[in-house]
């Protein structure tokens, strides 16, 4: 069925695709180039509090070319455990949210006697008021386990890193295969 809509797809409609995957292309690229910006802002700001209200001007100077260099595409991989901790798993696991078991305390310990790869397969497809991926739909496999072992390495356990596919190269974005 697929093949017989293909070769009748007409040029028109090809280019309109074409144009379609470009659009989706600057919008990923915006984003990314925006996250990291403001994160700066924000950190910078949690360093010095008085030095956005003391001298406006100082901000854009100092953080402009830093943007700059982050418009380069980084790999989903490169957030840390702790970011992606503090972007989307915190909302219920500092609070014990739903019964989620909370980051720093001894909830964790049954969690991590049961192994590694029961934590990864239940953060990654879900588990009763867990939701796959904490609801982060785009993270990646190493994401998702990064952020496992930062919360659980905080509550006891001692995981080894994960290792980053894409750290090597640092060269595009791998998206994840469809599970
Ligand atoms: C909407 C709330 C919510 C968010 C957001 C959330 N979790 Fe959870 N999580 C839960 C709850 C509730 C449980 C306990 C589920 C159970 O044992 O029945 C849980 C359990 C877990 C467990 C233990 C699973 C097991 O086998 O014992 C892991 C690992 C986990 N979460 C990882 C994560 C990670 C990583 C993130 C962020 C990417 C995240 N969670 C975000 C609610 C959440």
């Amino acid at each position: 069925m697929t093949d017989t809509h293909r070769i009748t797809t007409t040029h028109d409609e090809r280019e309109q695709l074409s144009a379609k995957s470009a659009i989706t292309v600057a919008g990923v690229a915006g984003a990314l180039a925006v996250g990291p910006f403001v994160l700066l802002l924000l950190l910078a700001q949690a360093i010095n509090p008085n030095a956005a209200t003391a001298s406006d001007d100082l901000v854009p100077v100092n953080m402009v070319p830093v943007a700059k260099f982050e418009l380069v595409p980084a790999p989903k991989g490169a957030q840390s455990g702790q970011q992606i901790f503090e972007s989307l798993c915190t909302s219920c696991h500092t609070a014990g949210t739903n019964g989620a078991p909370k980051i720093g305390t001894s909830d964790w310990a049954p969690r991590i006697a049961q192994g590694f790869d029961v934590l990864y397969t239940h953060a990654w497809n879900g588990f009763n008021q867990m939701p796959a991926k904490g609801g982060g739909a785009d993270l990646s496999e190493v994401d998702v386990k990064k952020a496992i072992v930062y919360m659980a390495n905080k509550s006891g356990g001692s995981f080894p890193e994960p290792v980053d596919p894409n750290a090597k190269d640092g060269a595009a974005v791998a998206m994840p295969a469809a599970k």
